[in-house]
């Protein structure tokens, strides 16, 4: 059975830990051939700047090969187990996922829920069947969490706060004028209440909680590292004395599979903006997304552009966090 990285809720805080000293390892020292001869299969059901790019050039750097799969729109495959495949999809993940395990040494998804169904896309079905069928490691790369955002983002809070134990993390939705994806608020609750921070989600109202399952997963995480997750719809109250202000945003679940309503919900809400008066009443605070971002939506270009701003180090850190999962799962740590 091989090891997987879906999410990081499956893996410990030691192995995280362990993963981040590899990327920095690999950081300092980019190109080792840890991997020669293999290949990896990257299937994007969506599209990708950084995700692509990032996994395309590590495995270079590793001396292994990419092998980019766009199948978004244009490759439909069912996941159900069992289905009566008279629709779109010509293929099932049963096929798919054993084929490219007989080609490649590792598979990598990208594939997001399709914003219809929550009951049904809080399952991850086509990770979930990818990681079922296959006889090689998968690698998440964005579904319903980002578990390698994750990781570059502690990487970069590491390295510019240091220990990160105790420190107060704020994670503010922001507002957007599409409903987004909750992945990365997903991860990033994951990956800071497991990291032992102080963690304030802040969102407007009870609506923008994200999935039960990842408020429980954090209320563990923080109480298993002695520490707290707090939920506030108060603005003040979140960024006083913050160490880091993480922003994201993403629609009110209850709502999804109606985007007007997400909207007309959301639309009230546009002073969750990160901006340079309540990065004041924090301790200093670094700021940081995932990217892309819209400027002067989500946060002010004066707080993206500012010294404490570290939206382009976490991007950079896709390719060494990226590049020790891999290593990892394949076996390959130096
Ligand atoms: N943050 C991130 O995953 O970016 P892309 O969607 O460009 O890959």
């Amino acid at each position: 059975m091989p090891r997987h990285f879906l999410t990081t809720a499956d893996w410990s805080r030691a192995e995280l830990e362990a993963l981040l000293a590899d990327a920095r390892a690999l950081k300092a020292s980019p190109f080792q051939p840890r991997l020669e001869g293999k290949s990896a299969a990257l299937v994007f059901f969506n599209p990708s700047l950084r995700t692509r790019t990032s996994f395309q050039v590590g495995l270079h750097q590793l001396g292994a090969q990419a092998v980019v799969l766009d199948a978004g729109g244009t490759w439909p495959i069912e996941v159900v187990e069992g289905a009566m495949m008279d629709g779109d999809p010509e293929e099932h993940a049963k096929e798919a996922a054993r084929v490219l395990s007989r080609y490649v040494d590792l598979i990598c998804i990208r594939a997001f829920p399709k914003f219809q169904n929550w009951a049904e896309e809080r399952e991850d079905p086509v990770l979930t069947a990818f990681a079922k069928y296959a006889t090689v490691p998968i690698v998440n790369m964005e579904t319903i969490v980002h578990p390698c955002q994750e990781l570059a983002m502690l990487l970069a809070l590491q390295d510019a706060h240091g220990a990160l134990e105790g420190k107060k993390f704020v994670l503010t939705w922001t507002y957007h004028p599409k409903p987004l994806n909750t992945a990365v608020a997903n991860s990033a609750l994951l990956a800071a209440t497991k990291m032992g921070m102080d963690v304030t989600l802040l969102c407007p109202q009870e609506d923008y909680l994200l999935d039960e399952r990842y408020m429980e997963a954090g209320a563990q995480f923080a109480k298993d590292a002695g520490r707290s997750l707090t939920v506030t719809h108060n603005i003040e109250e979140a960024y006083a004395g913050a160490d880091a202000v993480y922003a994201k945003s993403w629609g009110p679940l209850p709502l999804l599979g109606n985007v007007p309503a997400q909207q007309e919900m959301s639309a009230p809400y546009k002073h969750f903006i990160v901006n340079e008066e309540k990065m004041a009443l924090t301790n200093n605070a670094t700021f940081s997304h995932c990217l892309p971002m819209r400027r002067n939506v989500k946060a002010t270009d004066g707080v993206a552009d500012s010294p404490r701003s570290l939206i382009i180090e976490e991007a950079a850190n896709r390719l060494p966090v990226q590049k020790a999962v891999m290593s990892a799962v394949l076996g390959a740590t130096s």
